[in-house]
């Protein structure tokens, strides 16, 4: 007996694992695995790995809709035709791999749903953080355990643009033309650095680690073109620094899933992660505080992970049974923004003279803000403030700014940043 896997646009990475470790495939699986075809948008494009011509064809949907394939795996990334592919492979009974973030983000629910309804595996341990594996962690290895946040470097093009920000004092532009001429950024950068891509994770982390539907609607998202080299200066001052940061969070009847810039203490574990690397670090009940670290990009390194997906599925295929579902009981719903519980870093650029700080406490106590630390930096016409928050609903830290923006005494709000990473609940 074999399993005969269907490629449908390749990550030729996985395709070249599948012929180099064919016999250690075939032994962990129980059967030998069969490439029984691969689709690509372009036939005649070079490839990094050689592929029999006939196993080639540009009709993705022909070759899921045939009847001897067990297997469909779908790296073209998009919403269509990938959903409408990956529909008809589920419907037909057949078990799906994917790394399409983007899909899952969008509509999950309904992949979801269709292969619930056949009783096929759905999997997709490429879709967040490459090769780090986190989905069947959450999904598997915690199912006994209660999460209670996610917190998650999870695209490398903004950790690596941040980094380069952080230790050569570049400016946002150079940072990403750099990352641009090492291949860590497109040539179209806006997925990455407008936090798009990590939102689509955010809300796929946010549904497993909570049992509830979450999609990519629901991620609050800012990315991180407005950051400056003054506020990365600011967090160094305050023993931080800043990534992006993707935030999932259950409490206050809810769950709270956002993507932003933050500024986190140089003493926490994702701190020192360093270039494009992902990292994920989980809050659980009982398990504690537990950090997955990784390659979170690159075809070889993802190809590790949907291969480790194709050997579980097709396990469970020579098995007869499925994989555990994504459980959605919980239902919870998502919490606007306003209603998310963190601290403002507020850089305030104002006169130096009496009564300024007690004019500016004012603002923060009428918002109901409470101040954690203040510091006066500079003197005269340089004068600036620089005030900690503590922990308070993001709406009033938000509204308490603009109060601040319109105040005779500040002369400019300088930089506001969110702090994460230790809490004072
Ligand atoms: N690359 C990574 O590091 C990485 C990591 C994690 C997840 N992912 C996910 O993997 C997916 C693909 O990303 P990528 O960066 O590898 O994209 P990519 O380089 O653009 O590759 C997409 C592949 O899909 C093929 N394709 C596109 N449209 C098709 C169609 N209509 N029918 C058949 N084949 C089609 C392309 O064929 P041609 O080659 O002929 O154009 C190409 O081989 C996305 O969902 C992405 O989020 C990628």
């Amino acid at each position: 007996m074999s399993v005969r896997q269907l490629i449908i646009a390749a990550l030729f990475a996985v395709i070249g694992a599948v012929s180099a470790q064919a016999a250690d495939l075939a032994a962990r699986i129980g059967a030998p695995l069969e490439v029984a075809g691969v689709a690509v948008r372009r036939p005649g494009r070079a490839r990094a790995v050689a592929v029999d011509p006939g196993l080639i064809t540009t009709d993705a949907m022909a070759l899921v809709s045939r009847d001897d394939v067990d297997i469909v795996v779908e790296v073209i990334g998009g919403i269509e035709p990938a959903r409408s592919l990956l529909l008809t492979a589920l419907r037909a009974r057949k078990a799906v791999v994917t790394a399409n973030k983007a899909l899952l983000a969008e509509d999950g629910m309904t992949l979801h749903s269709a292969a619930r309804s056949a009783g096929a595996d759905l999997y997709y341990e490429a879709s967040v953080a490459g090769a780090i594996p986190l989905l069947r962690p959450l999904r598997e290895s915690l199912a006994g355990d209660a999460v209670h946040r996610v917190l998650g470097i999870v695209n490398g093009t903004t950790n690596y643009i941040l980094d380069q920000m952080d230790t050569s004092g570049a400016g946002f532009a150079d940072a990403l033309e750099e990352a641009q001429a090492l291949g860590y950024a497109e040539a179209d950068p806006t997925a990455d650095v407008e936090g798009f891509d990590a939102a689509a994770k955010a809300a796929i982390l946010a549904q497993l680690a909570f049992h509830t539907p979450v999609s990519a609607a629901d991620v609050h998202r800012e990315g991180i073109t407005w950051v400056t080299p003054g506020d990365i200066a600011s967090a160094r001052a305050l023993g931080h620094v800043v990534k992006l940061l993707a935030i999932c969070e259950r409490g206050n009847g809810g769950v709270s899933v956002r993507v932003h810039p933050a500024m986190i203490p140089r003493s926490h574990p994702l701190a020192g992660v360093r270039e494009a690397y992902n990292a994920v670090f989980v809050e659980a009940e009982s398990a504690g505080r537990l950090m997955f670290y990784g390659a979170g990009a690159g075809g070889v390194p993802t190809a590790s992970a949907v291969l480790g997906d194709i050997v579980a599925v097709a396990r469970n295929r020579l098995a007869g049974t499925r994989g555990p579902d994504a459980t959605t009981y919980a239902d919870l719903p998502a919490l606007p923004m306003g209603q998310a519980r963190t601290r403002y870093h507020i850089a305030l650029d104002v006169a130096d003279k009496p009564g300024v700080l007690a004019r500016v406490a004012e603002a923060f106590a009428r918002h109901d803000v409470s101040i954690q630390a203040v510091r006066q930096e500079g003197r005269g016409d340089d004068a600036q403030l620089v005030i900690v928050t503590h922990t308070a609903p993001d709406a009033a830290l938000a509204s308490c700014v603009t109060d601040l923006d319109t105040m005779d005494v500040v002369r400019a709000v300088a930089s506001v940043m969110r702090v994460e990473g230790e809490s004072d609940e």
